[in-house]
């Protein structure tokens, strides 16, 4: 009796089947789980004020416009109305829209807008103050999304967000820290320094934050419609901070901005099928790229963590970023061969230089500033609903804060998105990203982004849909979630946990984050000739959601990686 208990335990060890066994059919990290519908987003107060839309039977596209205008309330960082991002929605009938809402250069924007007469790019002039700020699309996206696809009025969604601004919510640890770590920037302009400083006092963990210029202009939205940001007293609002300042928005260049709605760009990758983002977006084609080189390998086989995988995905990125800085534009402008980039016979071919013993050194290094240790900021959310409608939405001011701007009377930030413009060949960004012609400033022009909002099919049906900030980062992180579920068999929230890498072909060094990478793994890439950054670094906040097979259930994880982020169901 006794052997034949023994057995049978030892046979559930190994096949994986007993973790505990107190918990023995439970895995584990386990992922929220929720029976109608889910939202993973960058803040809990957010992802709730979803929820309620949820449970008053709005459908994806209602909540996800809800948690937008939400987070530009609760995560100022990101979170905006005065950014641009990109929206995947997956109706239950099996439609897709890739909706484009990134921010446009203004008229007035030349190709050497940022360089000074010697033709060096002047420090800064991309990235703070009023020349730096893209013609924003958040406010055209979410009502075009909402128009199109949604269920409930404009008004309706707006008032969480509205509410929210008006009665205000208690300061996070993350976001007292955050308000600090930028007051270089903030405190630049007066009316962010009185907003989001305090004037120099500073808000601290606990206190109540309210914005009621925000919330004002909210209710404006609300009464007057989605088109006073573009030509209403929001419009003029903007228009005077830009005339204040010697920025570059114009009421014609508000006028004219429209969001586009895109086919996605899509792929196979073991028998799942990936939906995502095509250009002006770098990150579904690329993505898709990559995941295409990475099928040729045994990836279990050669060990979640372990040196080779490591290699070969560091390998697999160098190849995959170097195409992105060559390539990639806004399709309104220059042609992206996305169709040759994302064929299986092109990654077999751009795969074969990989040596699985040594280390390709990218092949140019230049000069360049180096990275910037600030905390950039964008936000990924996903919302599943009752009926399988899908979103998938990232969006940004593109570094926290943005341009630390704030339009005065309005009470919103708004973009650097221009860094995202290749200001030089040669001459790395923010994120240390080296762009090529095909993403020159042009006026009318979107510049070009890393945003991977991502949605993946087995059989047809929803298996995950997920994304994340972090900038050229977000690219991998997302492959990496990816290649932990489908090749490591990784719960969603373990995928989500676990560590990550990132290269991006120059500069040539791979980074990782603090206590992910084993010393001895370490060693044995360092090795083969891959090097690293100094510093490990912590990298995105992918928020996922999947459909559980059998169930149906919801199953949500956010990432432990941003502590106020939060999945709700209901
Ligand atoms: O579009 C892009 O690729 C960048 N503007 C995204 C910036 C970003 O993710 C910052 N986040 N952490």
């Amino acid at each position: 009796m006794k052997s034949c208990c023994m057995y049978l335990l030892l046979l559930g060890l190994g096949t994986g089947l007993i973790r505990s066994p107190a918990r023995s059919q439970v895995e584990i990290p386990a992922p929220a789980r929720a029976r109608h519908g889910m939202v993973a987003s960058a803040n809990a107060l957010a992802s709730q004020a979803g929820v309620e839309i949820l449970k008053r039977g709005g459908n994806a596209v209602d909540v996800a416009v809800a948690v937008g205008l939400a987070l530009a309330v609760t995560t100022p960082e990101a979170g905006n109305i005065g950014g641009g991002g990109f929206m995947l929605i997956r109706m239950a009938d099996g439609n897709s829209v890739a909706l484009d809402y990134r921010e446009a250069a203004p008229r007035k924007a030349t190709r050497t807008l940022y360089l000074d007469r010697a033709g060096n790019v002047i420090p800064q002039a991309s990235t703070v103050g009023h020349l730096a700020v893209g013609v924003p699309g958040t406010v055209a996206g979410f009502a075009r999304a909402l128009e199109r696809y949604g269920t409930m009025r404009w008004r309706d969604v707006v008032e969480p967000a509205r509410k929210l601004a008006e009665k205000g919510f208690p300061v996070s640890h993350a976001l007292a820290l955050g308000l600090r770590s930028r007051e270089s920037l903030l405190s630049q302009f007066p009316e962010s320094r009185r907003i989001f400083l305090k004037n120099g006092l500073h808000y601290r963990e606990g206190e109540i934050f309210r914005q009621p210029d925000l919330a004002r202009t909210l209710k404006r939205l609300q009464q007057k419609g989605p088109r006073d940001f573009y030509e209403g007293a929001t419009a003029r609002l903007l228009v005077e901070e830009m005339e204040r300042n010697g920025g570059l928005i114009t009421l014609e260049d508000l006028k004219a901005y429209r969001p586009v709605e895109r086919e996605p760009v899509r792929g196979e990758y073991r028998g799942y099928k990936i939906i995502s983002m095509p250009p002006p977006s770098s990150g579904g084609a690329v993505l898709i790229e990559m995941l295409n080189m990475l099928e040729g390998y045994d990836l279990a086989a050669l060990g979640h963590n372990s040196s080779k995988t490591y290699h070969l995905l560091i390998e697999v990125m160098r190849r995959g970023f170097a195409d992105r800085a060559e390539h990639f534009g806004d399709p309104a402008f220059v042609r992206v061969p996305v169709n040759a980039l994302t064929s299986e016979s092109y990654a077999r071919s751009r795969a074969q230089s990989i040596d699985m013993k040594r280390a390709t050194p990218s092949t140019e290094v230049k000069p360049g500033r180096p990275m910037r240790d600030e905390p950039p900021q964008t936000t990924h959310y996903t919302v599943v609903d009752a009926k399988g409608n899908v979103v998938s939405n990232t969006y940004t001011l593109n570094t926290a804060y943005g341009s630390g701007v704030t339009v005065r009377g309005a009470g919103f930030l708004l973009n650097n998105e221009m860094d995202d413009f290749t200001a030089k060949p040669g001459s790395p960004n923010a994120f240390g990203l080296i762009q090529g012609e095909a993403n020159a400033i042009a006026p009318g022009k979107r510049p070009l982004s890393s945003m991977t909002p991502t949605l993946v099919l087995k059989e047809g049906k929803l298996f995950v849909a997920l994304g994340s900030p972090g900038g050229p980062t977000i690219i991998n992180s997302v492959m990496q979630v990816l290649l932990n579920l489908i090749d490591h068999g990784m719960t969603l929230q373990g995928a989500v946990n676990a560590p990550r890498i990132h290269h991006q072909w120059l500069p040539d060094r791979v980074r990782h984050e603090p206590y992910g990478l084993a010393r001895d793994v370490r060693e044995a890439l360092e090795a083969k000739g891959h090097r690293f950054e100094a510093e490990p670094r912590w990298m995105g906040d992918v928020e996922a959601i999947m459909i559980e097979p059998g169930t149906g259930m919801r199953l949500g994880a956010s990432d432990p990686r941003n502590p106020d982020a939060g999945v709700r169901g209901y």
